[in-house]
């Protein structure tokens, strides 16, 4: 096959064969097709699109470029989750132990934050001795006995996903709807999920900007699902501010707790049990029990000891410690650095949350780049949420960080000043945002 002849085909816009797109990822796995021609590749698909046939077959073969997680031996329904991102995020470890509450195994395999938004790995970590890579052998054994395992994605698991995203990440060509929806559905197919609910954020703190997008983003990862027999549905969630009350690693993992103690944040609460009702739908365990009910169900057991049995029993089973008074034993300490202050008298309009998440990063909460050090006590803590009704002097939120900080008074000041500019003020109340948007594919 000439590569050449692959590339012209689809910058007129015609269909690949599966034959071509098996040769090309193929290439881009063993390396042996050159950078510059993958992606020219990638721009005609950027440029032109893909047909559902297309992304299935680009979606599976990714999948299986490396090693592929097979748990069908061990019976049960295997039902992943995957979040397109955010800030303040917290969602993964409150929806697992609630997933278990009703009897759903969860095998999950999670990233590093990407960019301005925080990953599960770096919050899992703030809890002292808490192992987020697991053995790939030793899947079997915690999902037999403890129902869930969280585990930070090994190297082996689509490997041609990875060439080609750094390779998207440099040319241009991240921003595909096509590339974007098969490199996350290969990733969810390689860990072995027979089932996909898919968190696709939209809002300034998202990859996609408006629910328009998030819609069309989450439909082609449904078709997707459809053609490679993995049911999918997607809950559209808002991300046009940071989600809950904190961001930051040590300080959501206290959320997290707050929240299975019954003093949680409200949107997270109502997107933690949208995502696990779909979620034990789609694994058979909802006794029955459906809609608003199931709902109901969920928020009933989130709050009150079930699901924090279950998140006790992850975190022991993964060698994390809990003191004894039976509390998360954390790594380090957020302190209150600085308040921020509302320079106005009048309703918080919009958070550009995109820029809380990049001044989250800047305290030392996410890495510039890889290897990067982490403060995992600095981030921020919000007070007042898009709608909320300021006064000028109140606190809007604080910046955190931990017992070693990693930055000085000046650049402090200097994040509070973009933090500041992140937020807009009106006279009149905005309109009221919903956590979920839409549920599609149910
Ligand atoms: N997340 C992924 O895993 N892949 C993309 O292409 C974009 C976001």
């Amino acid at each position: 096959m000439n590569f050449i002849d692959i590339i012209l085909k689809k910058r007129y816009g015609q269909e690949l064969t599966d034959e071509e797109i098996a040769f090309f990822v193929k290439g881009v796995a063993d390396y042996t097709l050159p950078d510059y021609q993958v992606s020219a590749l990638l721009m005609a698909i950027v440029l032109n699109g893909m047909t559902d046939r297309e992304m299935t077959t680009l979606t599976l073969r990714m999948a299986e470029s490396g090693a592929m997680i097979d748990l069908s031996d061990m019976g049960g329904h295997i039902v992943d989750k995957h979040s397109t991102g955010g800030v303040g995020d917290k969602v993964t470890p409150l929806v697992i132990p609630l997933c278990a509450a009703f009897g759903v195994k969860t095998v999950k395999l999670t990233g590093r934050g990407l960019g301005f938004t925080g990953g599960t790995v770096d919050k899992l970590k703030s809890i002292q001795g808490f192992n987020i890579n697991i053995d790939p052998k030793d899947f079997r054994k915690l999902y037999n006995d403890v129902g869930m395992v969280i585990s930070g994605q090994t190297p082996d698991l689509a490997p041609a996903d990875k060439v080609l995203y750094s390779l998207r990440d440099v040319t241009g060509t991240v921003d595909s709807i096509p590339l974007i929806a098969s490199s996350i559905m290969s990733k969810k197919i390689a860990g072995g999920a027979d089932s996909i609910v898919l968190d696709v954020t939209c809002g300034s703190g998202a990859y996609m900007k408006t629910p328009e997008r998030a819609r069309e983003l989450a439909d082609a990862m449904i078709r997707i699902g459809d053609l490679a027999g993995r049911k999918t549905v997607a809950v559209i969630t808002d991300m046009d501010q940071p989600l809950g009350r904190t961001c930051g690693n040590v300080l959501e993992m206290q959320e997290v707790y707050e929240t299975l103690i019954g003093k949680g944040s409200e949107d997270v609460v109502e997107v933690v049990c949208y995502i696990a009702a779909q979620m034990i739908r789609l694994a058979g365990k909802n006794e029955g029990i459906e809609g608003d009910d199931l709902i109901r169900e969920c928020r009933a057991r989130l709050t009150d000891g079930r699901a924090l049995e279950k998140f006790n029993d992850l975190i022991l089973s993964q060698g994390g410690l809990l003191n004894e008074h039976g509390l998360p034993v954390y790594v380090d300490k957020p302190f209150e650095a600085l308040k921020v202050t509302s320079p106005e008298t009048g309703y918080i309009k919009s958070i550009k949350t995109d820029d809380i998440g990049y001044a989250s990063v800047e305290l030392g909460a996410g890495r510039h780049k890889m290897g990067d050090k982490i403060d995992r006590g600095a981030g921020i803590c919000f007070y007042a949420k898009v709608g909320d009704k300021v006064k000028r002097g109140d606190v809007l939120c604080s910046l955190c960080h931990g017992s070693k900080p990693l930055i000085d008074d000046a650049k402090l000041f200097d994040v509070m000043e973009k933090v500041l500019n992140a937020y807009e003020f009106s006279d009149e109340p905005p309109m009221p945002h919903q956590a979920v948007i839409d549920v599609i594919g149910a």
